[in-house]
């Protein structure tokens, strides 16, 4: 039988960035934590693929397991803290075999927290332990405190942000130089700030696995992944970039929850944000979330998102939670409660827009161009044709007023037939708050 001052003993699966930047905490705060939490959190267990490898820590009074399931067996531990990865695998084996023998399970996966946050938190709260995640959404900063505790009492109509680190610092660093993609990619990875498989950064995947967790969170619903509409930044150039900028708008890749009396809206894109906006103001690497609650209003987190310190910093917190004996639930609400996500399709959504059209500079090209959006009912708050090239190709900018989403599809499907328009045309949504 434990005593409430003994130590929380703890496995730990996974020593990457994550998992070492977690030992490094605990080693160096031992005291500062026992002091807030009224005991010692100690690493009892350690599982990685490869024992002789070097980590910069040292993890030598721990048990090694080189199967990170069977340490889930580990009589002597309270807490499993899985910072393996993935969405299944051995991550999701681990976290299941844990919960399964009684032990709370702390985690930094937001690909396993979007894809079976609703089965694991029905298992969590069946066996009666925590299942804790604050580093899978927005690294250092404690977004799900902030809505899942700071916000209980409110009820939150929207929750948005900039969720993920990389395609900011590479949008940031397109508005500072007037460079490209291509090559502020390939810069970015050679500085180690991309991988060298981006696709789930650009192309949105990462920003909506956490986007999911956090509509959850915030409506009370299941978390469907599967719900959320992606588009990644690969198609934002360096012209819409600065066009942007003369409108009074940055481009971020923000990832944007939505509840109305229809349903839920998830969506995760490259939008243009007003420039002097406190999202607009998130930038390199950071992240930015802003939850409006009924009663608190609107509530901005910014900070790291990523990094073996800010993730650690999380992951520690959460076990601290442990220590203490804070119980929250899950997605805020019993898992057994959560109601039914009732997504809303894309094409519902409603929004002002920026369009770039590529088109030979001749008359009349504007006036088909307006035609077919009247036939859509769309109305433009201002063109702008930039340049003068009789016969060459220019662009033409438009921003229009709030209009349906399936109505501005169809429209532009429209115009990029028309013989005139050379490229297919660019649209980025407007975000105004
Ligand atoms: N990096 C960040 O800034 C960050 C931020 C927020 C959330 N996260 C999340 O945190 C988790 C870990 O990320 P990371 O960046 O720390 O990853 P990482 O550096 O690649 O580390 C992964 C660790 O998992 C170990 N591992 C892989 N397969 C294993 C297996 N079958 N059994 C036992 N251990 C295994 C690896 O062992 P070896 O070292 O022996 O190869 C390695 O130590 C991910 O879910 C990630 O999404 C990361």
């Amino acid at each position: 039988m434990r005593c409430p001052s003994d130590p929380l003993r703890i496995g730990i699966a996974g020593l990457g960035t994550v998992g070492t930047g977690t030992v490094r905490l605990l080693q160096t705060h031992d005291e500062l934590i026992r002091s807030r939490c009224g005991r010692h959190i100690r690493i009892a267990a350690v599982s990685a693929r490869d024992r002789r490898k070097g980590r910069g820590v040292d993890v030598s009074a721990a048990r090694w397991y080189d199967d990170a399931v069977a340490m889930a067996g580990d009589p002597e531990l309270d807490a499993v803290v899985e910072l393996v990865g993935g969405a299944d695998g051995v991550a999701l084996a681990l976290v299941r075999a844990a919960i399964g023998e009684g032990r709370h399970v702390v985690t930094a996966n937001k690909a396993m927290m979007a894809e079976r946050g609703c089965e694991l938190a029905r298992a969590a709260e069946q066996a009666g332990v925590t299942l804790a995640y604050e580093a899978s959404v927005a690294g250092g900063i404690p977004v799900i405190k902030l809505i899942r505790e700071g916000l209980a009492a409110n009820g939150v109509s929207r929750v948005y942000g900039i969720l993920n680190g990389t395609s900011n610092y590479i949008l940031s660093v397109m508005r500072e130089s007037g460079r490209e993609f291509d090559d502020v990619l390939a810069e970015a990875q050679a500085l180690g700030y991309a991988e060298s498989d981006p696709s789930f950064d650009v192309d949105g995947v990462d920003a909506a696995h956490k986007l999911a967790i956090l509509t959850s969170l915030a409506f009370g619903c299941e978390v469907d992944f599967g719900a959320v509409h992606i588009e990644g930044i690969r198609h934002v150039s360096a012209m819409d970039i600065r066009y942007a900028g003369e409108l009074g708008y940055k481009i971020k890749l923000l990832g944007v929850a939505r509840r109305t009396d229809e349903g839920v809206e998830q969506r995760v894109h490259p939008c243009m944000v007003p420039a002097e906006s406190p999202i607009g103001s998130v930038e390199g690497v950071y992240n930015g979330v802003v939850a409006e609650g009924d009663f608190a209003g609107s509530l901005m987190a910014e900070g790291r998102g990523a990094g073996a310190g800010p993730t650690a910093s999380a992951v520690v917190a959460d076990l601290i939670d442990i220590a203490r004996g804070n119980r929250p639930p899950t997605f805020a609400v019993a898992a057994s409660a959560l109601a039914p996500s009732r997504p809303l399709p894309m094409d519902s959504h409603r929004g002002p827009y920026y369009i770039r059209l590529t088109v030979v500079d001749l008359p009349g090209v504007i006036a088909d161009v307006t035609a077919i959006f009247r036939d859509f009912e769309i109305s433009i708050e201002s063109i702008v044709q930039r340049g003068r090239a009789p016969g060459e190709t220019v662009s033409v900018v438009m921003i229009v007023h709030e209009t349906a989403e399936a109505a501005m599809t169809s429209a532009l499907a429209r115009i990029a037939k028309l013989d005139s328009v050379t490229e297919r045309p660019q649209m980025i949504r407007i975000e105004d708050f």
